[in-house]
């Protein structure tokens, strides 16, 4: 089976999200490759794609591939077998164009074109609107609200010789998303982060529904939220009496409009310090990145905040891990701070010298974490790192 996924603007942080879900499904993945922010994913079995793009963060849309081959086959393949699956007899159509280049994408479309005709179908192209920025400064089309706006919105997905086919069936729910991070009683902007980050967080963590996820910086509870909304129970703590007040309210808000059958409990203390009773599988976190920083600060500020940041996760790694299973990860930010001397990371060597832990290398991802994640303008970014024992 062959899988399109459309990626968000950190297309490195949004494929080693898949590869995680991938991995922790069960689902053998075959191969995969990647073509700007296009993601081709063959595996053994089937994925329900739509329970997919509701748990993935860092995905815009999934498709299925129809064919898959040589670039002579597959034109033959939408020549005479069925592209079109709706029952108007007009249609309007888009492809989003992952082609080797302009000529194959015209062979793409006239193909296209015979197909509609030999159907009697009146079809009518339309390219998809709008533009999104990568992280890399690359301009790519299609915004994510206009993705998939006709009634038919197909790809072309073209890399090492292999051409593949197909159309998008899914796509991330903004409006939906939108809803439940305005509607819910507490909104702090400095505190919480975002819930497609939240969510990409949770599947590097592997956690499976069911289990027990602990988030030792809750803050108001956006990772706790996403994490209970697809049945994993929750351990939220945070140092901080009012973060922890409006957590509860929060969950206790998602609880009255959402179907949620996880457990949770917040608690208002030290992660450094609070003993946990209970086991957990795996660990999901955004702590304090440290100071708001109005101005680029000198490398040794920076290395000051960054030892600090360093000292608080040894202490709290240290104190959680006793109660995380033994296959259990610890997906957390780290601060990327801007110097004058370019972007500096923490020294994740040293955070695992003292906690007995280890960078995680997930399987079939060719760059290693942290995962760097920022805009241009943004003096703290983050680091995306998993860790595990
Ligand atoms: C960046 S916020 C977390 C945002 C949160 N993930 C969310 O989406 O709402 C960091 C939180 O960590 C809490 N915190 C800082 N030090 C802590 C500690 N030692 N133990 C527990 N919580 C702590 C702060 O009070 C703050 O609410």
């Amino acid at each position: 089976m062959k899988y399109l996924f459309i990626l968000g603007r950190n297309p490195l942080v949004s494929e080693a999200e898949i590869l995680s879900y991938v991995e922790r499904t069960l689902a053998r993945r075959v191969a995969h490759k990647i073509r700007l922010n296009a993601l081709l994913l063959e595996t053994d079995n089937e994925l329900n794609i739509k329970k997919m793009m509701n748990e993935l963060g860092g995905t815009i849309a999934i498709g299925k591939v129809l064919f898959s081959g040589k670039k002579k086959d597959v034109l033959e393949g939408i020549k005479k077998k069925p592209i079109y699956f709706g029952r108007e007899n007009k249609v309007v159509y888009s492809v989003m164009s992952y082609a080797e280049n302009g000529d194959e994408f015209s062979e793409i479309l006239d193909a296209m074109k015979e197909n509609f005709s030999g159907e009697r179908l009146k079809a009518r192209y339309k390219g998809v609107s709008g533009t999104v920025k990568l992280q890399s400064g690359r301009i790519v089309h299609g915004s994510p609200e206009k993705i998939m706006l006709r009634d038919m919105n197909y790809f072309v997905f073209s890399c090492s010789g292999e051409m593949n086919f197909g159309y998008l069936e899914t796509s991330y729910d903004s409006e939906e998303a939108e809803r439940k991070d305005m509607e819910k009683p507490y909104r702090r902007e400095s505190l919480a982060i975002s819930p497609r980050l939240a969510r990409i967080l949770i599947n590097l963590s592997q956690v499976k529904d069911k289990e027990t996820l602990a988030d030792p910086f809750c803050g108001i509870g956006v990772i706790l939220a996403e994490a209970m909304l697809r049945d994993i129970s929750v351990i939220g703590i945070d140092i901080d009496k009012e973060a922890a007040k409006d957590a509860r309210e929060n969950i206790d808000w998602l609880r009255r409009n959402y179907k949620i059958s996880a457990n949770h409990a917040v608690i208002n203390s030290d992660s450094r310090a609070i003993k946990l009773r209970e086991r957990i599988a795996g660990i999901a976190t955004e702590p304090s990145l440290g100071e708001l920083l109005k101005k680029i600060p000198s490398p040794e500020r920076a290395q000051e905040m960054l030892a600090k940041f360093e000292d608080l996760m040894i202490d709290v790694i240290n104190n959680l891990k006793k109660g995380l299973e033994t296959k259990g990860k610890i997906a957390f930010t780290a601060p990327l701070i801007k110097t004058q001397r370019g972007r500096i990371s923490c020294d994740f060597g040293r955070i695992c010298e003292k906690t007995g832990m280890r960078i995680y290398k997930l399987s079939g991802l060719d760059s290693a974490f942290p995962i760097r994640e920022f805009r241009e303008d943004q003096i703290v970014g983050r680091d995306i790192m998993v860790l595990s024992f």
